[in-house]
């Protein structure tokens, strides 16, 4: 089979079609046939040599934690069974720990992602499957289980309510556009902001209720603070964008962090951190029950996850470059 590897971790250049022996399944594992898998920035991290979670010596390396397909083959005792259509659940946990066993699964004590989904098949734990109703397109489906998933958890972190206000910085990517749409399924406005007037008129068009057009902290805060009182922030960008939220959340507002994509620090004044009783949350993922209560959601009709561009598997290369240079709105999917 042929898999889309990192050959050298320093960018988008690293990315080689290699051949691979056909994988087999262990126990309790299933060969998924893979015929969509969408890349996140987790994945350009990696590429750019800018991940604890791998290093040289594990090249060539195959990445892609979000994998839609069908079942191939299974081992002994698989929960799964061949033909099966299905949504892997990129968690990794230990099965045994406090949070395994009373939940979240999300804060297992040796928590880890799937990788390996870049790739015309791809090995996984049966347990980790989740069934694809007939109506739930490959595409749509790998859309979910990292951004949007992330999105989910974040609102239930944030602790919001229908009616709310909720500030999306950087709303254009894979968990901005999860945190849009994820809104308006919950009932709250979302306040989103971009650098780009082609990805604002996008926004528009998912049902963002407000667009900022801007990347200086300054002008989105004074923008922002214009829409009205802000009751929680979905914070993916940390860096400075720490700050621009507490500026414009309300006295005892949340905002729940995921990713660092503007700065590797969670930096703020502390005394109106303070003063205003306001509350700064770390998030990572979410459950497999959430996950699957997504697919629901996508079957029923209540968002359809928004793609920004589809890549055959010899041109995986392409889609980090558009990831790398800002070009997408939504998810970038690779289909093998
Ligand atoms: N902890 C978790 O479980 C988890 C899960 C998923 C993602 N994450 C993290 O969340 C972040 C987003 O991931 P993603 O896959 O959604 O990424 P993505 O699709 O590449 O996000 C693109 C968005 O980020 C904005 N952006 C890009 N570079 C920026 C910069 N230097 N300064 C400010 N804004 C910038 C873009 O704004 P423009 O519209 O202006 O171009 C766009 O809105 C990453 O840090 C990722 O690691 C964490
Ligand atoms: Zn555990």
């Amino acid at each position: 089979m042929r898999v889309a590897a990192f050959t050298d971790l320093t960018g988008p250049d690293g990315v080689e079609l290699v051949d691979r022996d056909d994988p087999q399944p262990g126990e309790g594992e299933a060969v998924v046939d893979v015929r969509a898998c969408s890349i996140n920035r987790h994945d350009l991290w990696i590429l750019q040599g800018d991940s604890a979670m791998v290093s040289e010596g594990a090249l060539p390396f195959v990445s892609g934690l979000d994998v839609a397909g069908v079942v191939a083959e299974t081992g002994p005792g698989a929960s799964v069974s061949e033909g099966d259509r299905v949504v892997l659940c990129p968690n990794q946990t230990c099965g045994t720990c406090r949070y395994c066993r009373e939940g979240p699964e999300n804060l297992c004590q040796s928590f880890m992602l799937y990788h390996g989904g870049l790739a015309e098949q791809a090995t996984v734990t049966a347990d980790r499957l989740i069934a694809l109703p007939d109506d739930l397109s490959f595409r749509d489906a790998a859309c979910l289980p990292t951004a949007y998933l992330t999105a989910w958890h974040m609102y239930r972190k944030a602790d919001v309510t229908a009616g709310d206000t909720v500030f999306v910085p950087g709303a254009t990517g894979g968990v901005g556009v999860a945190a849009v749409q994820l809104g308006d399924v919950l009932g709250v406005e979302t306040v989103g902001t971009t650098t780009s007037q082609r990805k604002a008129d996008r926004l528009d068009d998912i049902g963002c209720s407000h667009v900022v057009v801007s990347g200086d902290p300054d002008d989105i805060v004074r923008e922002v603070r214009g829409v009205g009182q802000v009751n929680a922030a979905l914070n993916h960008l940390a860096g400075e964008f720490t700050e621009v939220a507490g500026k414009v959340l309300e006295r005892g507002g949340r905002q729940v962090v995921c990713g660092r994509t503007a700065g590797s620090r969670v930096d703020t004044a502390a005394a109106p951190f303070f003063l205003q009783h306001q509350e700064i949350l770390g998030s990572t993922m979410g459950t497999q029950p959430e996950l699957e209560r997504l697919v629901e959601l996508v079957s029923d009709g209540a968002f359809d996850p928004v793609v920004g561009g589809t890549y055959p598997l010899e041109e995986t290369r392409e889609a980090f470059r558009d990831m790398a240079e800002r070009d997408a709105f939504g998810k970038l999917v690779v289909e093998p």
